[in-house]
């Protein structure tokens, strides 16, 4: 359809958060179909313009829609024995070592079929649009199989089909070590490079790979393998790295061109440098540190100081994130990690898209020519959105120029 035939919405006297900056006066938007057709000044906001337009909203705060670019939001079964034991004492690393942890998710991930990883994942992401997410970034990894880390892909690509909100999906088969491969990790690599990812790719069902490289996962060569195998596959990557100890997976990955390297508590000066020099963003998991109580901040200073782009999301999982809350991550992000409220709000907008490869189309930003996801707040400035744990704010959100709450 001719762009002039579709409706022409307006949202006016807006508060606007662009995706890195609120605007110094108010604002007006107008929405053509899918995409922002201008955003101006109410003050050369003519009454013939307006008069063309629907209104659509007025007041308030408009930020783009936002974008959760870490989830696992696919998987079967519950932790919650698992958190109970961490609060005796027992670390992640040891419930990990000990056959729990990620394990014991891929147990119950495994034995799940597909409908029913559907029906259970389905809520988990309903929660999040209902927080304000229109981008979301779902990884595999719980199936540790071809077969089921096909099954748990599909699953988020069905999702993103049927919910109205936009769906990337991850390919993380080098999460954790399966028990069939207990002692031969380098047998499980090759199998993930080998069948795994061109099995994925051949399928289109991935559009990055991840990996874990940590010591209770995989090892930095064994991660750039990985990497290698998806760069043959025309696979972005991306990694979990330097969560627990400083391995080097994150210069590791910048030096491959990685989109983030994601946790990165434990990242050093050449780390920061490494990103920086890659352009690869910062993604910064708070509810992870949050929820096992860790004490090592990611290096905040250092990555404003090199201008890496950080990015903020919920990591949403059942074992270290079992948060499905993003307006929480951008609180936890300036109450944990001192981040401003400008900069947790551009780590769920500009960033998360950045973090996702998708800035190119400026998602993530509320610019000319960018797509019509937008979040019409009830509240005075972008900041409160960070300053107070509230749900019932979200008005309106936008999803491809229609509003919806999903
Ligand atoms: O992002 N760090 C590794 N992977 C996930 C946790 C997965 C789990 O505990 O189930 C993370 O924290
Ligand atoms: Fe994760």
């Amino acid at each position: 359809m001719p762009a002039k035939l579709q409706p022409r919405r307006l949202w006016r006297d807006v508060t606007l958060f662009d995706g890195h900056d609120t605007l110094p006066e108010p604002m007006a938007v107008v929405v053509t179909g899918e995409s922002i057709e201008r955003v101006i000044p109410m003050r050369q906001l003519d009454r013939a313009d307006a008069e063309a337009c629907e209104l659509f909203g007025q007041g308030g705060v408009l930020t783009p829609g936002l974008v959760d670019c870490h989830t696992h939001l696919v998987f079967g079964g519950s932790r919650a024995e698992e958190f109970e034991s961490r609060l005796e004492g027992v670390s992640y690393e040891a419930i990990a070592r000990q056959g729990g942890g990620i394990l014991s998710t891929v147990r119950a991930t495994r034995t799940a079929s597909e409908e029913a990883l559907f029906d259970m994942a389905r809520p988990r992401l309903e929660a999040l649009v209902r927080d304000g997410i229109t981008t979301v970034e779902i990884k595999s990894g719980y199936g540790l199989s071809i077969a089921d880390e096909l099954k748990m892909l599909r699953v988020a690509r069905r999702l993103g089909e049927e919910l109205p909100v936009r769906v990337v999906t991850t390919l993380l088969g080098a999460h954790a070590l399966p028990p069939e491969f207990k002692d031969d990790s380098d047998a499980y690599i090759d199998l993930v490079c080998r069948e795994m990812i061109p099995a994925a790719a051949e399928q289109g069902l991935a559009d990055a790979v991840d990996v874990f490289c940590e010591k209770i996962a995989f090892s930095v060569a064994q991660c750039e393998r990985v990497f290698e195998a998806a760069e043959a596959h025309g696979l972005p990557i991306k990694a979990h790295a330097e969560q627990l100890s400083n391995l080097g997976g994150s210069a590791m990955a910048a030096r491959h061109g990685a989109l983030s390297a994601d946790h990165i508590e434990y990242l050093d000066e050449a780390g920061v440098a490494a990103l920086r020099e890659a352009g690869s963003v910062a993604v910064l998991l708070p509810g992870a540190f949050h929820t096992l109580r860790e004490t090592r901040l990611p290096p905040i200073a250092a990555l404003r100081e090199a201008g890496v782009p950080m990015a903020i999301a919920t990591d949403a999982n059942p074992g270290s994130s079992p948060l499905f809350m993003p307006t929480l991550m951008l609180n936890f992000a300036c109450t944990l990690f001192r981040l401003t409220p400008r900069e947790a709000l551009a780590g769920m907008t500009a960033n998360g898209a950045r973090a996702l490869g998708l800035h190119g189309q400026s998602l993530g930003r509320i610019v000319e020519g960018a797509p019509a996801d937008l979040c019409l707040w009830d509240v005075e400035t972008p900041a409160e959105l960070a300053y107070a744990v509230q749900p019932g704010r979200l008005r309106q959100r936008i999803y491809r120029g229609e509003p919806s709450h999903g």
